[in-house]
Parts: structure tokens; sequence; C-alpha cells
């Protein structure tokens, strides 16, 4: 059992679309029940899971009142609450500790698509036992992933996923700057993951990297068995 967190205060970078092959990765793996729950009422992952982003009144927030809710099957064993405000209120971390207790007993892995919501994304980053973070290779990324390792305990960070990549100079200057900083850690930096076309196909046929054959889709697939294996 573990709790997985895909955290980065950017935007954009790449955390609910790599969450989502992670789930489904871990799930193809593991053959375990795997369940990923949000922070952000965008849920996103529906639409990357290729499902209607139909959201009712009882999602993360009646699970953490009550202690059940929507469960929406995204695939074979993989599970998502979604999330309905953007305020999550929480009047105490206890609630969601019991909930995560909870969860544990019935998920192999639970991973979380977070987003930096002042005074929750605390609680998140305590009931993690992992966390990986996705980034571009760009000054303002590079910048943030080095003051995440710095508040978060490191021991926690497994992988680093250098998403969106275009190739350039620039993002080949910051890349290796990121893994003369990773030296003395146990972090796996991931091969960067390209700006793909191939990618936004798959993303607009609600598919993951997991179901499809294409020669470039199994090279993204590597990257992510790397990250599952840093994981596991
Ligand atoms: N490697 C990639 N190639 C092409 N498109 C990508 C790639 N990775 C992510 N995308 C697309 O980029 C956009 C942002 O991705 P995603 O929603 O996963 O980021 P996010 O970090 O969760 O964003 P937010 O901060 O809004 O929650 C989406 O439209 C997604 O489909
Ligand atoms: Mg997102």
């Amino acid at each position: 059992m573990s709790v997985i967190l895909i955290k980065n205060n950017k935007g954009g970078v790449g955390k609910s679309w790599i969450t989502l092959q992670l789930a489904h990765g871990l799930q193809h793996v593991s053959d375990k029940k795997v369940l990923i729950v949000t922070s952000d009422n965008q849920n996103n992952i529906l639409e990357y899971a290729g499902k209607d982003k139909v959201v009712s009144d009882s999602g993360l927030e009646k699970w953490i009142k009550t202690g059940t809710g929507d469960l929406i099957r995204l695939r074979k064993n993989l599970f998502f609450i979604p999330l309905k405000t953007s305020h999550l209120n929480l009047q105490s971390k206890d609630k969601l500790e019991r909930l995560f207790e909870a969860f544990k007993e019935e998920y192999g892995y639970i991973l979380i698509d977070s987003t930096p919501v002042v005074g929750i994304d605390k609680y998140f980053v305590d009931l993690a036992d992992k966390v990986v973070i996705p980034g571009f290779a760009d000054k303002v990324t590079i910048n943030s992933i080095t003051s995440l390792l710095e508040q978060t305990e490191v021991r926690k960070v497994k992988s680093i996923i250098i998403n969106k990549w275009t190739k350039t100079a620039k993002e080949k200057k910051y890349y290796h700057g990121l893994k003369e900083v990773l030296e003395p850690y146990e972090i796996l930096l991931t091969a960067p993951i390209a700006q793909s076309a191939m990618i936004g196909k798959l993303i607009d046929d609600g598919k993951t990297i997991w179901e499809s054959n294409s020669k470039k889709v199994k090279e993204i697939q590597e990257n992510f068995v790397g990250v599952i294996e840093a994981i596991l």
C-alpha cells in the first residue's frame, strides 16, 4: 500500500495526464486495485481517461464528511474520486487521515493528482509516502523543483519527469543542470518526454499510453516503467 503524490506548484506541466498513466501502469504491473484522488476540481483525469466530465455533489468532499461518495470506474480495477468545489473545506486533518486509512485497506495504490490548494496542500504532502514531480526543463520549473526538494522530505521524492520536451538547447542546458542538482539524491530523472502530437491524439481519443501499440508510444511506456519501478 502506498500513497503517491504527483506534485508541482506549476500549472500545465502534465500532472494530471502523468497521474493517469502512472495509475494505469501500476494497476497493470501490480494487478492491485488503484485509486486516483484529486485536489483539483478541473477533474481532468476524466477527460484523459475518455470519460464524461459530470461531477455530482458527492465527490471527495462527501467522502471526507461521510466516508462514502462517488467512485468513478476508469478502467478495470482503476477508480477515480472527483472534486466538486475549488475550496476543499477541511475542519480537521483527522478526517482526511481516517479516510486515507480506509482507502489503504481497499487499494494497493492511491495516487493524488494535486494542485496547490492553500491549507490543504500540506495535508496531502504529509499523507504521501512517495512523491513524483513532473516539470518542464526551463528556468522557472527547475527553480520550483529545487525549492520543492528543499521543502519536501527528499526521501519521499522518487522521480522527476521532464515533460513536453521540445529538444531546444536551452532545455538541454536545464536538464543537465537538474541532473547535477540531483546527483546526491536517489531520485530517478527520466529521459525527457516529448511534447508530441501523438500524445495529444491519445489524449483526444481518451486512451492511456498502455492502450497503444505504436512504436513511439512504446518508448514513452519505457519512461513510465522506470518511474513505476522507482515507486514499487
Ligand atoms: N507530452 C505531452 N505531449 C503533448 N501534450 C501533452 C503532454 N503532456 C501533457 N499534455 C497536454 O498538456 C495539457 C496539460 O496537461 P495536464 O492537464 O496533465 O497538466 P497539469 O499539470 O495537470 O495542469 P493543471 O496545472 O492545469 O492541473 C493537457 O492538454 C495535456 O493533454
Ligand atoms: Mg491537472
